[in-house]
């Protein structure tokens, strides 16, 4: 051992104390030949080593801690698009999730620098018939750096085909992996060929344990947050209905209340033997009772009807209806009911074809309309009821010459418990629950309803239906 050598043991102790500081920018001072230099050479060596290692590690805690930062799963993968352009190069990033015990690969997210996407959120495919299966069995990525080659080598490949359409040249695929088991890919992918090489690989390696962790957190935080919407949705919902009961409580208490009270009245007096009542007065009365429950029957119909329909437990049953014959019906059967008032209703067009409804429903809505219409206009006035076929709709119209729709009235027409200006013209009975019914049937076909109507001039109104049922 020479003297100079001497020197370097204490330099080299300097250098493995800075080493341990994690200084790794260090400078080894080297002789030529000797056992002491080839130590200061691999001390050399170990302080390059440590500072790439380094280096790696802060490269990939500054993706992860950037990645880590987003909640909602979205959010994630827009950051994973931003932060890996440093290290890995692309135009494309997409993720696709094994589905049903890894059987079936769905994509569903991608982000991309050019417009088309052919590969769209939803896409899936059979893993038994892709290459990506490969992939999983060994847990290494893979690098297709000619992808028109590729797909000129394997033409049955539906995914390489629309990759190469969408423009991409090279793609690095990887396995995503979540405590030890592969739950989908990472698809990078390029325009250029031959963007991809091993050191692409090695990142992407260092990085996949923690990205996978963040993923799963994503995916998890997404899921309660969608979860807590659907409580919050709910909620509204039950307050909602909460809202609509007390309001049938106040009705079933006001509107109910008068007919029983007067039945009551009645039959007290046809009971009490103080009173001798003609045969004429015994009539009167009874057809007095007769009316009153006939209301309070159909209040409770229609109340009945609206909780089903709200509930959600509205079904409907649909069969074609020919709309000639139907409306034929319809007709006879009004012009009866409108016989008191001498109203005139005509049938002013119907264009033939079917209509697709549910019978009974449908009928609740023509009905309606109609009876409103003799309701609400002064007697012997015309009705005209137009069926017509507008693809894709049937369009459904019924004009009257009553009173028409104010411009105030018009927003609460519709809605439960509507009793508005216009007053019936024959002591006919109102609750006010009618259109908002035929509102909620017709949207279940999947239609409209609505009201043209200048005030004093009458009002036509109108529903549609489409041609082809809602399915
Ligand atoms: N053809 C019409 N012309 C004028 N007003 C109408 C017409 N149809 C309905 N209305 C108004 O809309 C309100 C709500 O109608 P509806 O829901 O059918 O209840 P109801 O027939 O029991 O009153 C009616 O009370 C009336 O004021
Ligand atoms: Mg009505």
């Amino acid at each position: 051992m020479t003297s100079h050598n001497d020197d370097l043991i204490p330099k080299y102790v300097e250098v493995t104390e800075e080493l341990r500081k994690g200084h790794y920018d260090v400078q080894v001072p080297l002789h030529e030949g000797d056992d002491i230099s080839i130590l200061g050479e691999s001390l050399q060596n170990l302080a390059h080593d440590l500072e790439h290692r380094y280096s790696q590690i802060s490269e990939t805690d500054k993706i992860t801690t950037n990645i880590n930062q987003g909640f909602l799963l979205e959010d994630i993968l827009e950051s994973v698009y931003k932060e890996f352009k440093q290290f890995i190069p692309y135009d494309r990033i997409g993720f696709a999730l094994l589905e049903q015990h890894g059987r079936i690969l769905r994509a569903f997210w991608s982000k991309s620098e050019f417009e088309e996407t052919k590969i769209k959120k939803g896409y899936a495919g059979l893993m038994s018939e892709s290459s990506l299966k490969n992939i999983i069995e060994t847990g290494v990525p893979r690098i297709i750096n000619d992808l028109e080659e590729y797909y000129h080598n394997k033409p049955t490949s539906h995914s390489s085909r629309l990759a190469v359409e969408e423009g991409i040249r090279s793609s690095l695929t990887c396995p995503l992996i979540s405590n030890g088991v592969a739950v989908g890919f990472m698809f990078f992918s390029s325009r250029e060929k031959n963007t991809y090489a091993e050191v692409h690989i090695a990142t992407y390696q260092r990085i996949v344990r923690q990205l996978s962790i963040i993923l799963e957190k994503g995916r998890l935080v997404s899921e309660l947050s969608d979860q807590k919407n659907t409580i919050e949705k709910k909620n509204e919902e039950l307050k909602r209905l909460d809202e609509l009961k007390n309001v049938f409580l106040g009705i079933a208490a006001h509107d109910l209340r008068n007919p029983i009270s007067s039945i009551r009245g009645i039959a007290e007096m046809m009971l009490d033997e103080r009173f001798e009542l003609t045969n004429e007065e015994k009539k009167e009365f009874l057809s007095d009772i007769y009316d009153q429950s006939n209301f309070m029957l159909n209040l409770l119909n229609d109340l009945l009807d609206i909780t089903t329909i709200e509930s959600g437990k509205f079904l409907l049953n649909i069969v074609p209806i020919q709309s000639d014959e139907y409306f034929e019906q319809i007709l006879e059967r009004h012009l009866k009911l409108a016989e008191p008032k001498e109203t005139n209703i005509i049938i002013e067009n119907v264009d033939k074809g079917l209509i697709n409804a549910d019978v009974a429903r449908f009928r609740q809505i023509v009905d309606n309309l109609i009876s409103n219409a003799v309701k609400f206009s002064p007697p012997k006035s015309t009705i005209k009821i137009r069926v017509l076929l507008r693809e894709p709709y049937w369009k459904i119209e019924v004009q009257d010459e009553g009173p028409g729709i104010t411009e105030k009235d018009r927003e609460k027409l519709f809605q439960d418990f509507a009793k508005l200006s216009a007053q019936p013209t024959g002591g006919e009975k109102s609750t006010g629950l009618g259109l908002s019914i035929v509102r909620k049937i017709v949207n279940a076909h999947g239609g409209k309803i609505g009201v043209d109507s200048e005030p004093g001039h009458g009002a036509t109104f109108w529903f549609t239906i489409p041609v082809k049922p809602k399915v």
